[in-house]
């Protein structure tokens, strides 16, 4: 979901709607927007669909100097016009991100009073609850309705009674503020400011800002109002740029190289072995007291995660597992005081992951972030962190910060490591295959024309196996994830091992399997499970560290060797690509596939 906002002297339309198309990577059902005319009439369009569709044959009367737009992502209520924001009441004109909770309740109430609904949505009572409030101004209506709801929200609002200003308002859904030249801005993603302006303020979590074309002020769901220090876009523009590549994703993956850099800068002690971290916020004395650590996380974030587990299993020898953010929020884990919480997410405003921080921190857990959102919801939540710094991630499909957050966890684990039993001999070794990625990720990518032919080959099944031992199991599950996601195929990761114990049954000529097969203590056992596979006529394409006998080498991919420890993050490179170029010869729609959404801030 996407919200954009524009109080100025220009035409309104043309930029909310530029701003729609620069969120459209986040993935979205239905579009709308409603203008302010300079008489003060309040028009508004949204349809089911793309906003290419909602802005066809917008009539010429449609203009006007105030107005809004939005992007929407079902919840409540299945994507159709009638259900599409803003949600109009009398003169008010709303959009929203988020979830209402007591929308039931307070719609029962509304409806009592006689107020019509014309949407199945959460969000429609805000308009009414606004229009209906009494109020002598907009902020104050805005503010006094706000103080009714229980939920998350980033929205804004304008009203035709009182025209020249917008109101927005934050709270668990993201809002800035972009600061024109006697003209102001809101969305919830910097990626529809950065044509405009450099300038920004993010509001905080139960802050609302009045804007006019002369500035905004900002202040509390109390009504105190607040000094806020605007902060600079830096570098941004040009990650929202596809600059020469034919997918956002392709230039992320490309990017790699360069994200590992940034990842590690100044981050790995030459001298004692270990990494700086200093965000963490823990006492060397603290981390040695951990006994345990627990990952969360959904999607790539999850299986970033177990990849993070087991590199602090084994190299901190610290008990560590992953489990999805979803889960582990909804069973009433046992919170304990020696066991380190870490939090993966890329966008820092999954809800899943957001409530499952919430609780954690509630019951007195220390809880970790990794996350790429510098000032996101979720990095806010935890007591410390590490920042990604893999830059904007605009492709739906996470492929950079996988590889970012695998590097993260590899330099958590050397410092727990170097503060436990891990020799500083071993921690030169892990630094160093840590520094060697970059040019081994660009190795990778210079076959990229290899793996579209394995590709192109993998495009004409309905379905894949993927599998991998130990550490290349998250691997195989990453690599199906991706597959998945963009080319719509059927993938199903297994553990290799268990591959006999059950779904062998399925191989057959007409299923492939992709193998992840490092040169490592397991090699052996990996190769006794392609050899059952192709016992069975099933065909592999193997990503493996050196030639693989019994498969041609037209179906193996060949990625240079790292420390075993580190292996799964190089790994997964060729896998991202595999996925990548079978989406392109099935002709999808890659930066955004059907039914998904970059960041997911509902339930
Ligand atoms: C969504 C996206 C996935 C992503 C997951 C977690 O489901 O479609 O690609 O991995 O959310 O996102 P996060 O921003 O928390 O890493």
């Amino acid at each position: 979901c996407g919200i954009v906002a524009y109080v100025g002297s220009q035409d309104a339309v043309p930029i909310v709607l530029e701003g729609l198309q620069r969120l459209e990577y986040r993935g979205y059902d239905s579009a709308g927007l409603a203008v302010l005319g300079r008489g003060g009439a309040l028009k508004v369009r949204k349809a089911k669909g793309r906003v290419r569709e909602c802005a066809e044959g917008l009539p010429a009367r449609f203009k006007g100097p105030v107005g809004i737009g939005h992007t929407r992502w079902a919840t409540h209520g299945e994507p159709s016009d009638a259900n599409a924001h803003p949600h109009v009441s009398g003169t008010v004109a709303v959009v929203h991100n988020g979830v209402i909770e007591n929308a039931e309740e307070l719609r029962a109430k509304l409806e009592a009073q006689g107020v019509e609904f014309s949407s199945e949505t959460d969000s429609e009572v805000l308009a009414h609850l606004i229009a209906t409030s009494g109020a002598g101004d907009l902020a104050e209506a805005v503010r006094s309705s706000l103080t009714q709801v229980v939920g998350t929200y980033g929205i804004a609002v304008i009203d035709a009674a009182r025209p020249g200003e917008c109101v927005v308002a934050r709270n668990g859904s993201p809002v800035v503020l972009g600061l024109g030249d006697r003209e102001m801005y809101a969305a919830s993603d910097v990626a529809a400011l950065v044509g405009h302006t450099r300038q920004v303020v993010h509001l905080d979590d139960g802050e609302l800002a009045v804007l006019t074309a002369s500035g905004y002020r900002t202040f509390t769901l109390e009504a105190t109002a607040t000094v806020k220090q605007p902060s600079q876009l830096e570098g941004e523009a040009q990650a929202y740029e596809m600059g020469g590549h034919a997918h956002f994703m392709a230039k992320e993956i490309s990017e790699q190289p360069e994200v590992v850099r940034r990842a590690l800068r100044g981050r790995l002690d030459g001298r004692f072995h270990t990494a700086h971290l200093g965000g963490l916020n823990l006492e060397a004395r603290e981390a040695r007291a951990i006994r345990r650590v627990k990952i969360i996380g959904c999607g790539t974030a999850y299986y970033s995660g177990q990849v993070g587990a087991q590199l602090i299993e084994e190299l901190a020898r610290i008990p560590a597992d992953a489990e999805p953010a979803s889960e582990f929020r909804y069973r009433n884990p046992v919170v304990e005081p020696d066991t380190l919480y870490v939090a993966v997410s890329q966008s820092g405003e999954t809800y899943d992951t957001l409530a499952a921080v919430q609780e954690l921190r509630r019951k007195g857990g220390r809880v970790l972030g990794l996350v790429n959102v510098v000032g996101s919801a979720i990095a806010r939540a935890c007591d410390g962190g590490i920042y990604l710094h893999a830059g904007p991630e605009v492709s739906v499909a996470s492929t950079k910060t996988f590889t970012a957050t695998g590097v993260a966890f590899a330099l958590l684990a050397l410092y727990l490591g170097r503060i436990r039993d891990l020799s500083p001999a071993e921690g030169a070794r892990v630094a160093a295959g840590l520094r060697a990625l970059p040019e081994q990720i660009e190795q990778v990518l210079a076959q990229q024309e290899h793996i579209a032919r394995v590709a192109r080959e993998l495009a004409e099944h309905r379905a894949a196996f993927f599998i991998g031992r130990v550490r290349g199991f998250p691997v195989a599950r990453e690599g199906a994830q991706k597959l998945k996601e963009i080319s719509y195929l059927h993938a199903e990761a297994y553990p290799a091992s268990e591959l006999k114990h059950g779904p062998l049954a399925l191989i057959d000529p007409g299923l492939p399997t992709v193998a992840v097969l490092p040169d490592d203590e397991l090699r052996d056992k990996n190769l006794t499970t392609l050899g059952e596979i192709a016992a069975r006529r099933g065909r592999t394409i193997v990503v493996a560290h050196s030639p693989v006998p019994g498969v041609p080498p037209q179906d193996v991919i060949l990625v240079p060797r790292n420390e075993p420890e580190l292996d799964p993050i190089l790994m997964t490179v060729p896998l991202q690509l595999l996925a990548y170029h079978a989406a392109l010869t099935l002709g999808h729609d890659i930066d955004r596939p059907r039914n998904l959404a970059k960041s997911v801030t509902v339930e």
